[in-house]
């Protein structure tokens, strides 16, 4: 990183020169760590719009190009030619493996799939309409009372053995969760399957009969996870990374991402727009609802619509949607008239002034929940599939801030708006 200076002057004609960082792509950034030492004021930014929480090597996103890179290389590229292995690989990593590398990842990944038999049991005690989403996260959060001797933090040995086990044994957890939701025996995996194969076989084989896998299943779920993956510090992210460094363990703090992603303003909104297309239910009324996502004085939002950082297109979108047509030509026959209701909205959204004006565009999971409900999967589970995707991501950014030796912990402060000091009242005396 090379350095410059940003000359701020106080009202009062105090100047302090603050140190600016060139990354390798995307804006500058101005360091204001001692802004408060030197100054006595703190920066004030709600939602973070305006501020880099952390310097990162794993993902970068350039919003108004639509550029999302995976360590340098463009997304469009690893969802054609790469599979979720070899990109998790890479995210963890830092380069894309050798075939040797890649065999022995894989191995390594396929043959830690089994859960503990207790934590198998911990399902016994959920409800069996427990949302899953509460499931993975008790069961990630309780995977540091079974693997405890693993997670120390500054042992790489330990840190690759947690990697391993976030990635394999989340698609065990997600099965498990669904299974108890519908009332089926829990299927074990197995590890002569890859890892997409192997998520469809515990989710839909029964004991009773054969299952055969759909291989454009398997392929559409391994785009969807590539495309998943990592997203740079949104706000599960950052909660993994915020969790992290306060040196809790580390499956602690992938259970606090697993929470945060559950939002209907993130992860969650993949569900939220299959629930929207079904409450929109015909074209003829998608007049009236993108009315009501205009007006300022109805909560309704175009849920899959608009992002924080894309302000012209989600690449993702754009590749999702391809996959779409893909796998509903191949298996969602009775789903085509929902993506044809999605294809509509999309097009009156697009051409609406209000929409064009804030750069208000379909995200990715404005057509993720459509793929996967072709594929079967509940639209509760939508969230779950996102979080296996993004496991991999909380754990590349948890090992990089892990091994950060500039690393502090996550401490910000506030804007205090609250009563100026006052003395304690009496109860008696109190009105
Ligand atoms: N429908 C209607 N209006 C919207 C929408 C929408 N989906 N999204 C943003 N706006 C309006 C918003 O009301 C605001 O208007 P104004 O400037 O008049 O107050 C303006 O656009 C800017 O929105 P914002 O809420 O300030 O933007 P943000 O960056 O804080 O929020 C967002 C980003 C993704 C939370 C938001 O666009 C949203 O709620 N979208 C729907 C939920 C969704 O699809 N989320 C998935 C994001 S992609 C997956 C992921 O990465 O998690």
């Amino acid at each position: 990183m090379s350095q410059d200076a940003f000359r701020l002057t106080s009202p009062d004609g105090k100047s302090l020169d603050l140190p600016i960082h060139r990354g390798t792509c995307g804006p500058d950034v101005i360091d204001v760590a001692t802004l408060y030492r030197e100054q006595g004021v703190f920066t004030y930014d709600p939602g973070f719009v305006s501020t880099g929480s952390c310097s990162s090597d794993i993902t970068f996103i350039d919003g108004e190009k639509g550029i999302l890179m995976y360590r340098g290389y463009p997304v469009e590229q690893l969802a054609e030619h790469s599979s979720f292995i070899e990109v998790s690989y890479l995210l963890l990593h830092g380069e894309l493996p050798t075939a040797e590398q890649l065999a022995a990842f894989d191995r390594t990944i396929r043959t830690h799939t089994m859960l503990n038999e207790g934590m198998l049991r911990f399902f016994n005690g959920f409800r069996y309409d427990a949302h899953p989403m509460a499931m993975l996260s008790a069961v990630v959060g309780s995977m540091s009372a079974y693997y405890h001797d693993t997670t120390n933090a500054e042992d790489p040995e330990h840190r690759d053995i947690f990697s391993h086990r976030i990635l394999a044994k989340l698609p065990t957890i997600a099965a498990a969760a669904y299974k108890l939701n519908i009332g089926q025996p829990f299927m074990y995996p197995r590890n002569d399957l890859n890892y997409c194969e192997n998520l469809l076989h515990m989710f839909f084989a029964v004991p009773a009969e054969p299952y055969e896998i759909d291989p454009i299943a398997a392929e559409a779920l391994d785009l969807l996870f590539i495309l998943h993956a990592d997203h740079e510090q949104n706000c599960s992210t950052s909660t993994v990374r915020m969790a992290g460094s306060s040196g809790a363990n580390p499956y602690s703090a992938i259970a606090a991402g697993i929470a945060a992603l559950w939002g209907p303003a993130h992860g969650g909104a993949n569900e939220a727009v299959l629930s929207m297309l079904e409450e929109i239910g015909h074209a003829k009324n998608i007049g009236k609802y993108i009315e009501k996502a205009k007006d300022k004085n109805d909560p309704f939002r175009l849920m899959g619509f608009g992002h924080r950082v894309y302000k012209n297109f989600d690449p993702r979108a754009t590749i999702i949607r391809e996959m779409c047509h893909k796998v509903l030509a191949k298996l969602g026959r009775k789903d085509t008239p929902l993506f044809d209701l999605a294809l509509e909205l999309e097009q009156v959204a697009l051409n609406d002034d209000y929409f064009k004006q804030k750069n208000l565009y379909p995200n990715v999971d404005f057509y993720s929940g459509i793929i996967y409900r072709a594929l079967g999967i509940p639209t509760s589970m939508f969230t779950v599939m996102f979080a296996i995707g993004r496991s991999v991501g909380w754990t590349a950014h948890w090992r990089e801030m892990i091994s950060d030796p500039k690393g502090k912990i996550a401490r910000p402060r506030q804007l205090y708006t609250g009563s100026p000091p006052r003395d304690y009242v009496d109860i008696a005396q109190r009105k």
